[in-house]
């Protein structure tokens, strides 16, 4: 038995000293401070410290291919990484090469789980729809796999047509599971692009215009009008702009279950990396945008209107991004951020803005778990919860620098900040992996975590728009 004394709990809903017992890796109680315990417990000293649920990353993309490029983390690399930034449950994607069933990337990533050093779900993901696809949505939905990736965009790649996204849709909702969608329109992405190649240029410093916020607004709006025509729950993932925010929340009000997610990026970077000396690492898709669509899109973590953040982790490193630096159509997207995920958004929106913990909690760790089918196993901290932890120490002073980072890559693009906040001591599943800063257990012990059928009965954003 262990109990963590002396520390704040902060739950989705609530904050207060408390003192958390664990026994056989769950949460078996939270005590009034100093209540007499077993006299043989390990007491885990929080004083000063917030006590969090291990953060639920959404969004992490783990050895990814695409095109030619292949990301470079294990799920062991990039598992480390995130319980030393307080993450301990990652939602993967089994994307499936061309030609490769969906049952079958899912089989492979899944197998992967065990490499990790804390626990991973996994969203499925179909690309093109066919007479044997519902039996594997099915197949999936049994295996705990409820989520379904789709993308609007990478035409030859990943792109699903109107077709496949409706019966796609249709099925998972009967499934008890969610279409979980990356909203840009190709055509519109594809005219930008062409613009940019016969004008300004298509290096990463244009990476901005090549993909402008039209592309998003247009394909949130198609997407929503086949959710809203098949009552089909739908998650936007990293959503850039507050309009297209604003779409899912007009049809949330309109009676659908859609959601928004946002990334650490998007929340905190803007589109001037783009005329710093290294463009190409903060090319991603979409794009960071300027800092007045940043600073809006920030404002919607506070009126509710996003639901989750994510990393969107793609760990690339800098030679895989220069190889085409000239022409973004070729370039990998995307930037590594499962470690630096929480530390950024604590720092910036909790310690610089006022966005409460509780609601840190909610963005970052018991929404997420809430929309894979992961609550409250994951994301809370109440009895009967998986006993992820990690002890914040919230005045803890830093600074960014990717030496002292653990993804596998040789940048981070927040580089040189100056941040407050950062987790000290993490448990997994009740055994303490990260002390002091140190990796103390360094021993594989991730298992896939199966996705219930969704219940959105308690989602905060689905509650407040009645
Ligand atoms: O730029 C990004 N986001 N790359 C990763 C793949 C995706 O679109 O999520
Ligand atoms: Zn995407
Ligand atoms: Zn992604």
């Amino acid at each position: 038995m262990k109990v963590v004394r002396g520390g704040t709990v902060v739950e989705s809903h609530w904050s207060a000293p408390a003192d958390l017992v664990i026994d056989d890796g769950r949460i078996v109680a939270v005590l009034a401070p100093d209540t007499e315990v077993d006299a043989a417990a390990e007491i885990i000293d929080a004083t000063g410290k917030l006590v969090l649920p291990g953060g639920v990353d959404p969004h992490c993309h783990v050895g990814f291919t695409s095109g030619e490029f292949t990301s470079l983390d294990s799920y062991r690399e990039c598992t480390t990484a995130a319980v030393f930034g307080g993450t301990t449950t990652i939602v993967d994607f089994a994307i499936p090469r061309p030609g490769q069933r969906p049952l079958d990337a899912a089989g492979i990533q899944r197998a992967k789980a065990v490499e990790g050093l804390c626990d991973s779900a996994l969203h499925a993901c179909v690309v093109e729809w066919d007479d044997t696809t519902a039996d594997q949505l099915a197949t999936l939905a049994d295996a705990g796999i409820r989520t379904v990736k789709m993308f609007t965009t990478y035409a030859g790649e990943t792109m699903a047509n109107e077709h496949t996204i409706l019966n796609t849709m249709q099925t998972t909702r009967d499934l008890g599971g969610m279409v979980v969608i990356h909203c840009e329109s190709d055509a519109i992405v594809t005219d930008a692009q062409n613009l940019a190649a016969a004008s300004a240029g298509v290096d990463a410093s244009h990476m901005a215009q090549t993909r402008p916020e039209l592309a998003e607004t247009a394909s949130v709006a198609a997407v929503l009008a086949i959710a809203e025509s098949q009552r089909a729950p739908v998650y936007f993932v990293h959503q850039s702009t507050p309009a297209a925010v604003e779409l899912v929340a007009d049809a949330r009000k309109r009676g659908l279950v859609a959601f928004t997610e946002a990334v650490a990026h998007h929340l905190i970077l803007d589109d001037s990396a783009y005329r710093g000396a290294h463009p190409e690492r903060f090319v991603c898709c979409p794009p960071l945008r300027s800092a007045e669509t940043v600073a809006e899109l920030g404002r919607h973590l506070f009126t509710g209107h996003i639901t989750t953040i994510g990393s969107d982790h793609c760990c690339y490193d800098t030679a895989q991004k220069q190889l085409h630096r000239h022409d973004v159509r070729h370039m990998p997207n995307g930037l590594p951020g499962v470690e630096t995920r929480l530390p950024v958004i604590f720092s910036h929106y909790v310690g610089g803005l006022g966005l409460s913990a509780s609601r840190f909690v909610e963005l970052t760790a018991a929404g997420p778990a809430r929309t894979n089918g992961l609550y409250p196993r994951k994301g809370s901290l109440m009895p009967g919860a998986d006993a992820d932890i990690a002890l914040w120490d919230p005045d803890l002073e830093w600074t960014v620098t990717v030496d002292a980072l653990h993804m596998a890559t040789d940048y981070t693009p927040y580089e040189g900040q100056r941040l407050r906040g950062k987790p000290v001591t993490v448990l997994v599943r009740g055994t303490v992996v990260v002390h002091d800063g140190e990796l103390v257990d360094p021993t594989p012990r991730g298992r896939h975590v199966e996705a219930a059928p969704l219940d959105f009965g308690t989602i905060p954003a689905l509650v407040d728009a009645g």
